[in-house]
């Protein structure tokens, strides 16, 4: 059964998108079966990942409103094992839409339950704001990845998706774990860079992922090709740096899975 992540922040511009995309072709270049949600009516996953959102059909949008069968709708990228459930400008409509259904928070953690055996990972890219499709993906999802960008007022804004997912974790997913502080965007020659990697690092220590994203054209040219940096260069810092996100990912992940076990073994 896969574990499910968001990737989330309601600032823009972080590398939400950057990450997911990245995260989870490396993942499914480590062997892993990963799935990404692209959560965004921006849809930038959606076309980074290398489809043309003029021939997107049927999206999430028909998965929360019109009850859509998810399985039906799963592209695979060119990267084996990495799927895609695409998004369309159509989801702007569907918070509204939205408001009005039974159990209007759960409606992506019923998708994500028909999707999710089939994959080591889900991951939710989600958009920056914390309207009711972040709260969905937020109580679908198992933790939470947040992508802090190294620039000023860096910090800025983490109160209130923290307190969001304090409610969150209040109410309606008590499970939600914070995955980790992601740093990206990082440029060694400036010390404002490293001023913000030492703020970030000081404030949540341990919760910081040792990996950090460092600032690298590969990675924003990569999307206009609609590839992963790791297949548009493979041997780019950006590339290298995500490979090394998603084995620490697996190697933590790993980890708490055998302390699980041992717990289960002890009783
Ligand atoms: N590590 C990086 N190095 C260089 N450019 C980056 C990096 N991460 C993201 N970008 C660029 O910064 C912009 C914002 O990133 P994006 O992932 O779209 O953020 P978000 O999804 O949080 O809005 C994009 O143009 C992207 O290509
Ligand atoms: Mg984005």
């Amino acid at each position: 059964m896969g574990k499910v992540i968001a990737l989330a922040n309601q600032k823009g511009g972080v590398g939400k998108t950057t990450s997911a995309i990245n995260l989870a072709a490396s993942l499914a270049v480590l062997d892993k079966k990963v799935l990404l949600i692209d959560a965004d009516p921006q849809a930038n996953a959606t076309s980074g990942s290398g489809f043309d959102l003029k021939k997107v059909q049927t999206s999430i949008y028909e998965c929360l409103i019109d009850d859509a069968d998810p399985t039906k709708i799963i592209l695979n990228s060119e990267i084996k094992g990495f799927d895609l459930i695409p998004s369309h400008i159509d989801l702007v409509g569907a918070e509204i839409e939205m408001l009005n259904m039974p159990e209007r928070e759960y409606l992506l953690k019923n998708v994500v339950a028909k999707v999710k055996d089939d994959y080591d990972y889900v991951l939710f890219d989600c958009s920056p704001s914390l309207g009711l499709i972040t709260v969905n993906a937020l109580t679908a999802a198992e933790s939470v990845i947040i992508p802090v960008q190294c620039e000023y007022f860096a910090l800025e804004g983490l109160g209130k998706l923290l307190n969001t997912i304090n409610i969150i974790q209040k109410g309606l997913n008590k499970d939600l774990e914070i995955e980790g502080f992601l740093l990206t965007m990082y440029d060694a020659r400036l010390r404002l860079s490293n001023q913000v990697v030492e703020e970030v690092q000081k404030h949540f220590q341990k919760m910081v992922f040792e990996t950090i994203i460092q600032r690298n054209i590969k990675l924003s040219e990569a999307p206009s090709f609609g590839k992963p940096a790791i297949l548009y260069d493979a041997d780019s810092r950006g590339a290298v740096n995500y490979l090394n996100l998603a084995r620490e990912i697996l190697q933590r992940n790993e980890e708490t899975r055998l302390k699980q076990k041992d717990k289960v073994m002890d009783k």
